[in-house]
């Protein structure tokens, strides 16, 4: 049995937030964001949640799945900025999309949820526990930002991602591997100072940024090698690489280290700036033809986030 994406599809706050939109007091600019990180705007929720993101996005997945949510019995949704304390995020895109049966839940792994979301669903998929699943990552970092801090604050924006995934029977095509870590020893690096238990509160980003970019490198070409030698391939084997969008410095050193040129890596950070969960089907959304074109294309996914959290997936379509 393999898990095979038949559909994608995004959604993002309609309010844009351009570099040259923060406030003067910041003592920020344009130039340092974009040099820096090659950030140019994010989208910053107004009316929106995170769960109205991911319903859209999800809605939009299965339009261009070409089926409905009746056919869905599985929704893992990756996300640190739910709705609500409880119940899941993921239940209540199940209400919003009228879905009563099979079972929905979240997963918490920052800027890898949708990796690690991925990850639990093939497993659901592949062992026949569920036939069809939503998989979503979706993050409202707007929210829980320190908009006074502008190590952090210029960084990070809202949106949602979300992946169909149909268990088929008979294929070699699909999610080929998937491999997902944590090390909490890490946790300091990249934190909110609150939460439920602790302080009551969200609480807001704090970031350790040097130390959180010298991870990132690091672990996005340890989970690249591991990725091609498991699955005997080499850097001109992917077609496709889809990083998570921290900053466009670290995916340029990725593409140093790894040889691999920009036309093979979907850089969008640009436009949609850090996205946490949604990061990963964001950027695969701007490759969506050329991922579901076929003929045995490879596309590697790799993720690093607080935790520290990292993972990487192996999809041929
Ligand atoms: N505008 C202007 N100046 C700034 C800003 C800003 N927004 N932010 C920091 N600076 C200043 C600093 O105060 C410092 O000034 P100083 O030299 O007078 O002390 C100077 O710029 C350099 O600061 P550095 O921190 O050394 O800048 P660096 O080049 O390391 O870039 C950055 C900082 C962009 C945060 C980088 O370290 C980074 O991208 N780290 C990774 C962040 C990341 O990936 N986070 C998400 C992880 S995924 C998740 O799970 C959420």
């Amino acid at each position: 049995m393999n898990s095979v994406p038949i559909g994608l599809g995004i959604a993002t706050p309609k309010k844009c937030l351009k570099n040259n939109d923060f406030p003067p007091g910041l003592a920020t600019s344009d130039e340092w964001i974009t040099q820096r990180t090659g950030i140019r705007q994010r989208y910053v929720a107004d009316d929106e949640t995170t769960a109205t993101l991911a319903t859209a996005a999800a809605r939009n997945a299965l339009d261009h799945a070409g089926i409905s949510s009746e056919e869905i019995d599985l929704i893992v949704l990756g996300t640190v900025t739910g709705d609500y304390t409880f119940p899941a995020t993921a239940v209540i895109v199940q209400k919003n999309l009228n879905i009563t049966k099979g079972v929905a839940f979240d997963v918490n792994a920052a800027c890898s949820g949708f990796v690690f979301a991925l990850d639990v669903a093939d497993a659901y998929l592949k062992q026949g526990k569920a036939t069809c699943a939503l998989v979503i990552g979706s993050d409202t970092f707007s929210k829980i930002l320190d908009w006074t801090d502008r190590s952090s604050c210029v960084l990070f924006g809202d949106g949602a991602g979300a992946l169909v995934l149909q268990a088929r029977k008979n294929t070699d095509r699909g999610l080929i591997s998937s491999k997902i870590y944590s090390d909490g020893s890490h946790m300091d690096h990249l934190i909110t100072t609150g939460g439920v238990s602790t302080t009551g509160n969200s609480g807001v980003v704090k970031m350790r940024g040097q130390e959180v970019f010298k991870f990132a490198v690091e672990k996005f070409s340890e989970s690249l090698d591991e990725l091609l030698k498991n699955n005997d391939m080499t850097i001109n084997d992917v077609d496709l690489l889809i990083p998570h969008q921290a900053n466009a410095r670290i995916i340029h050193k990725l593409m140093e280290s790894s040889g691999i040129e920009k036309e093979r890596v979907s850089i969008n950070i640009d436009k949609y700036a850090n996205t946490s969960a949604a990061s990963i089907p964001l950027a695969l959304h701007e490759r969506k033809n050329a991922f579901f074109s076929g003929g045995g294309r490879n596309t590697v996914l790799l993720s690093v986030g607080a935790g520290f959290t990292w993972g990487s997936v192996l999809i041929r379509l």
